[in-house]
C-alpha cells in the first residue's frame, strides 16, 4: 500500500529568468525547460541543480504555454524532440530541444493560450483568447475549427484515448465529441471565469480551476465529485499526475497537493508569485512550476509509504529510505541510494526500488547487500510483487525478474501501439505463474502472459465485451485453479479462470455495481465496494462449482454510516478491509474471522475442523462457504453435511449419491453434472433405467422441465418433483405460472413426510 504525502519543494533562484517563467515542461528524465518572458530558453538539469542557456528566442516573442511532444509517440518517431510554444501574438510555434523554431503557426487572433499534442502525437489542438478552439495536424495544417466561444478559452486537454477534447471558457467547461456533428456537452463549473483544467487520461477525472478561487474535480461527465473551499487567490494552475491518482494546484504563492477526491494531502506556502503552468515527470515521482516571479519551482514527492506486513518503508528524502518494524519501534533500518528514487515496492520480505539508473532488491534478513541489476532505460513505471516474483515495468519494456535480480522474462506487450494509457497498478497483476495486463489501446482485451516465460498463456487474451477499468488476480492454491477479476466500465464485477484449456467461456459475472477490488494474498477472498459498504466473496470460484452458492457466501461489511460517497479499499488485510472515505479518513471493516479461518482449514484439508467451526458459528453464509469449498474440491462428505445445514436438501440427496456410488465411471459423471454439465449425466442415469436419480438430478440443478418430463414418462416421483419446484418458488419468492406445472398441481398432495421416506427408501434401494 502506498500513501503519498506531501511535497517537499525546492526553489531556484540562481540563473533565474528576469521577467515571468511563463512555461515549463521536462525533456527527459532529470530534465526541464523553460521559457520567460525575457525571451530565454533555459535548460535545468534537476540531478545536479545546473541551469543553463540553451537559446535566446527572437525578440517579442512572449510565451503564455508550452507542450513537449509525447514521450510515448517519440519512441516511434525519435526524430520529435520538440515542443509546441503558444505566444501572446497568436503564434504557435513548434520548437526543437535545441532551440531551433523549425514551424510558425498563425493560429488565433489575440494570443494562444494553450496548445496540447494529442498522445499518439499525430496532431494537436489549440485555443487562444479569440474564443476558438482548432485541430491542427502534426505539421500544423488546420484540420478543423472545434468550437467558437467568444469567450477567451484559457484551458484544453485531450481525453486519453484521443476521441474527445476538453475546453473551458467563461464560467464553463466543455467536452467535444470529435468526428461527430453533436454539439458539446457544456456544464457551468465555477462562480467567475474558468482558468485552468487538467483531465487525466487514467481516472477520466477532470479538475477545473477558477477565478472563485475553487478547484473541483468531475467524472468525464461532468458530474460534480468535490468542490473544494475558496481559497485566498484564483486558481491559476492544475496538474494531474501521470497515474490519476494526485493532481497539484497552483494559486498565488502557494501549491497544493490532492487525490483524486480532492482531498489535499498537503499544501506549501511560496514566495513565487501565481504559479503559471505545472508539469509533472514521466514517472511521477516529480513536479515542476513556472512562477510569476521568474522562479522554477522543483518539487519531489517524499514521505512516501509502502507497507507489509509489520514493515513499513518510507522515502524521506530523494534518495533515502527508512525501513521500520512496526511491532518493535527500534528496528530502523536506512537505506542510502546513488541516485534519486522512482518508485518502491514492499512484499513477501523485500523491498525492492528502482533509482533513474538501477533496480534494488533488499531481502528484510539483510539491508547491507542488496541485489542490483542495471535498468535499460532507467524510467521505472511500474513495481509489482508476488511471492516469486517481481514485475518491473521500464519504459516501453517488461519484465519479470527474481528476488535474486535476475530477469526471468521479459514481456513483449502486444497492442502497444503509440497512443494509448499508461500501464498502473489497477491494469496490471502478477502471481507465481501468470502476468495479466490490460491493452493499453484497447481497453476491452487484458492479456495473460505465463511468468516463468512471458509466453501468452492459451490464445493470450480475454476480450471481454465492454472496456476494462480493473484487473487483479489472485495469489495462492494450485497454478490450474488461477483465477482473475475484473470490473469493466459499467461496474460489473466478473471473474474469470486463467487456463480454461481452449473452452471459451471464461468470464462469470460475479456482481454490481462494484468498484475498487482486493484479492487477499493469502486465502483469495476478494474484496469490492458497493456504494458505501464493502463486499466480500469469501470464495469467489463457487460459481464456478455451484452458482446458487454465490449470493450465500458473499458477505456484506456495512459501513455503518461510517463509510460516506466515494470510497476507496486502500488494503485488505487479515480480517481487516481499510477503506479510506472522501473526506481522507481512514475507516478500518471487520470481517468476521470465521471466513479466514475456514479457507484455511480447507486449504490444508482438514475438514472435521472445518465442519466444527460452522457448527460453532452457526453462521449461513459461513456453512454455505464450506459448502461450496467441499464442492470445489469434490469433498462429498463435507459438502453434503454443509448443504443440509443450509436446507438444500436436494443437494444432500445428489451428494449423498455420489458418496455411495462406487462404479468409478458414473462417479466421475455425477461430477460433471455437479459442476453444471448435467445433460450427458442424466442421460447416462435414465439409459441405465436409475429414474429416480436422474430425476433428483435435474431437481438438484433446478432444471425443472427435464425433471416433469423424467417424472411423468416414468409415471414415478411426481410428488417429489413437483413438491420441490414449489418450495424453489417459495424461496425464490414466485408465484407457479408454468402451465405444465399447474396442470399437473392437483395430481398429487405434497407431504414432506412421505417425500422423505421416499427419498429415504430409494436410497436405501441403490444402496447395494
Ligand atoms: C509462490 O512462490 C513461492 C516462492 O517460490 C512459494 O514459496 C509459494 O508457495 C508459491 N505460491 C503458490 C501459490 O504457488
Ligand atoms: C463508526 O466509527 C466510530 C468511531 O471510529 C466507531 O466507534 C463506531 O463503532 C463505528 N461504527 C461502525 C458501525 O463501524
Ligand atoms: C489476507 O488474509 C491473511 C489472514 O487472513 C492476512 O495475513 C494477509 O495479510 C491478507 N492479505 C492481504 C493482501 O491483505
Amino acid at each position: 500500500m502506498e500513501t503519498p504525502m506531501g511535497p517537499q519543494s525546492v526553489v531556484w533562484r540562481e540563473n533565474r529568468h528576469r521577467g515571468i517563467v511563463c512555461a515549463v515542461g521536462w525533456t527527459s528524465g532529470d530534465e526541464t525547460v523553460s521559457v520567460g518572458d525575457d525571451q530565454a530558453m533555459l535548460r535545468w538539469s534537476l540531478g545536479s541543480s545546473e541551469c543553463s542557456a540553451v537559446a535566446q528566442m527572437r525578440p517579442g516573442v512572449f510565451p503564455t504555454a508550452m507542450h513537449w511532444f509525447p514521450r510515448v509517440a517519440q519512441r516511434q518517431t525519435p526524430v520529435n524532440d520538440v515542443f509546441l510554444l503558444s505566444c501572446t501574438d497568436g503564434k504557435i510555434l513548434l520548437v526543437t530541444a535545441t532551440g531551433k523554431v523549425e514551424k510558425t503557426i498563425e493560429a488565433h487572433k489575440g494570443a494562444v493560450l494553450r496548445a496540447q499534442w494529442s498522445y499518439d502525437g499525430t496532431g494537436f489542438v489549440s485555443c487562444g483568447e479569440d474564443g476558438n478552439v482548432k485541430m491542427w495536424s502534426r505539421n500544423g495544417m488546420l484540420r478543423s475549427v472545434l468550437a467558437s466561444t467568444g469567450r477567451p478559452v484559457y484551458g484544453i486537454e485531450w481525453s486519453g484515448d484521443g476521441s474527445k477534447v476538453l475546453y473551458c471558457s467563461g464560467e464553463h467547461c466543455f467536452i467535444k465529441v470529435l468526428k461527430t456533428q453533436m454539439s458539446a456537452i457544456k456544464w457551468k463549473a465555477h462562480e467567475g471565469v474558468v482558468l485552468c483544467v487538467s483531465w487525466s487520461s487514467q481516472s477520466g477525472l477532470v479538475v477545473s480551476g477558477g477565478e472563485d478561487c475553487r478547484y473541483k474535480v468531475w467524472d468525464s461527465l461532468g458530474r460534480p465529485l468535490f468542490t473544494s473551499g475558496p481559497h485566498e487567490y484564483s486558481i491559476t494552475a492544475l496538474s494531474w499526475n501521470p497515474d490519476g491518482d494526485l493532481f497539484a494546484v497552483g494559486s498565488f504563492n502557494l501549491i497544493r497537493l490532492c487525490d483524486q477526491h480532492g482531498w489535499s494531502h498537503s499544501l506549501e506556502k511560496l514566495q513565487t508569485g501565481s504559479l503559471t503552468n505545472i508539469a509533472w515527470s514521466a514517472d511521477g515521482t516529480q513536479l515542476v512550476a513556472s512562477c510569476a516571479n521568474g522562479h522554477l519551482l522543483h518539487s519531489h514527492l517524499v514521505d512516501r509509504h509502502v507497507w507489509w506486513s509489520n514493515l513499513e518503508a518510507i522515502q524521506t528524502k530523494r534518495r533515502t529510505i527508512t525501513v521500520k518494524d512496526v511491532k518493535s519501534e527500534v528496528a530502523r533500518e536506512t537505506v542510502e541510494l546513488r541516485d534519486r528514487i522512482t518508485k518502491m515496492a514492499l512484499g513477501f520480505e523485500h523491498l525492492v526500488v528502482t533509482t533513474i539508473r538501477q533496480c534494488y532488491i533488499y531481502s528484510s534478513k539483510n539491508w547491507n547487500t542488496p541485489s542490483i541489476f542495471d535498468l535499460k532505460e532507467g524510467a521505472a513505471i511500474l513495481l509489482l510483487l508476488c511471492e516469486k516474483f517481481i514485475l518491473l515495468v521500464d519504459g516501453s519494456s517488461m519484465f519479470v525478474v527474481t528476488f535474486e535480480g535476475r530477469v526471468q522474462a521479459q514481456i513483449k506487450l502486444p497492442g502497444t501501439v503509440v497512443s494509448g494509457e499508461a500501464i498502473t497498478t489497477r491494469t496490471t497483476g502478477i502471481s507465481n505463474d501468470t502476468v495479466v495486463v490490460r491493452d493499453r489501446a484497447d481497453p476491452k482485451t487484458v492479456h495473460l502472459f505465463e511468468a516463468l516465460t512471458g509466453k501468452p498463456v492459451g490464445s493470450g487474451k480475454i476480450v471481454h465485451q465492454c472496456d476494462v477499468v480493473e484487473v487483479r488476480i489472485d495469489q495462492c492454491g494450485p497454478a490450474m485453479g488461477r483465477k482473475i477479476a475484473l470490473v469493466d466500465a459499467n461496474a460489473d464485477l466478473f471473474v474469470g479462470i486463467v487456463n480454461t484449456f481452449g473452452e471459451s467461456q471464461r468470464l462469470l459475472k460475479i456482481g454490481a455495481p462494484i468498484h475498487n477490488i482486493h484479492f487477499n494474498s493469502t486465502n483469495n477472498m476478494l474484496a469490492g465496494l458497493q456504494d458505501t459498504s464493502v463486499l466480500v466473496w469469501t470464495f469467489p470460484s463457487v460459481v464456478f462449482a455451484d452458482k446458487q452458492l454465490l449470493q450465500r457466501t458473499t458477505i456484506t461489511v456495512d459501513g455503518g454510516g461510517n463509510v460516506s460517497k466515494s470510497p476507496q479499499i486502500t488494503n485488505f488485510h487479515g480480517n481487516h478491509v481499510l477503506v479510506r472515505r472522501a473526506d481522507g479518513a481512514l475507516v478500518d471493516l471487520l470481517v468476521a474471522p470465521f471466513f479466514g479461518g475456514l479457507v484455511e482449514f480447507v486449504a490444508e484439508s482438514k475438514w472435521d475442523k472445518a465442519i466444527k467451526l460452522c457448527r460453532l458459528a452457526k453462521d449461513d453464509a459461513l456453512w454455505a462457504l464450506l459448502a461450496g469449498c467441499a464442492a470445489a474440491e469434490k469433498n462429498f462428505y463435507a459438502a453434503e453435511i454443509a448443504y443440509a445445514a443450509i436446507s438444500e436438501a436436494e443437494k444432500v440427496v445428489f451428494l449423498n449419491e455420489l458418496r455411495r456410488e462406487t462404479n468409478p465411471q458414473m462417479k466421475s459423471a455425477q461430477m460433471v453434472a455437479f459442476s453444471g454439465k448435467v445433460l450427458d449425466f442424466e442421460g447416462a442415469l435414465t439409459r441405465s433405467g436409475d429414474i429416480f436419480r436422474a430425476v433428483m438430478t435435474a431437481v438438484a440443478m433446478f432444471q425443472w422441465d427435464r425433471a416433469l418430463d423424467l417424472a411423468l414418462r416414468e409415471r414415478a416421483f411426481l410428488d417429489i418433483v413437483i413438491g420441490y419446484r414449489q418450495r424453489y418458488l417459495k424461496e425464490m419468492g414466485l408465484c407457479e405460472t408454468d402451465k405444465r406445472f399447474i396442470a399437473h398441481l392437483s395430481d398429487v398432495e405434497i407431504d414432506w413426510n412421505h417425500i422423505h421416506e421416499k427419498i429415504a427408501e430409494e436410497n436405501a434401494k441403490t444402496r447395494h
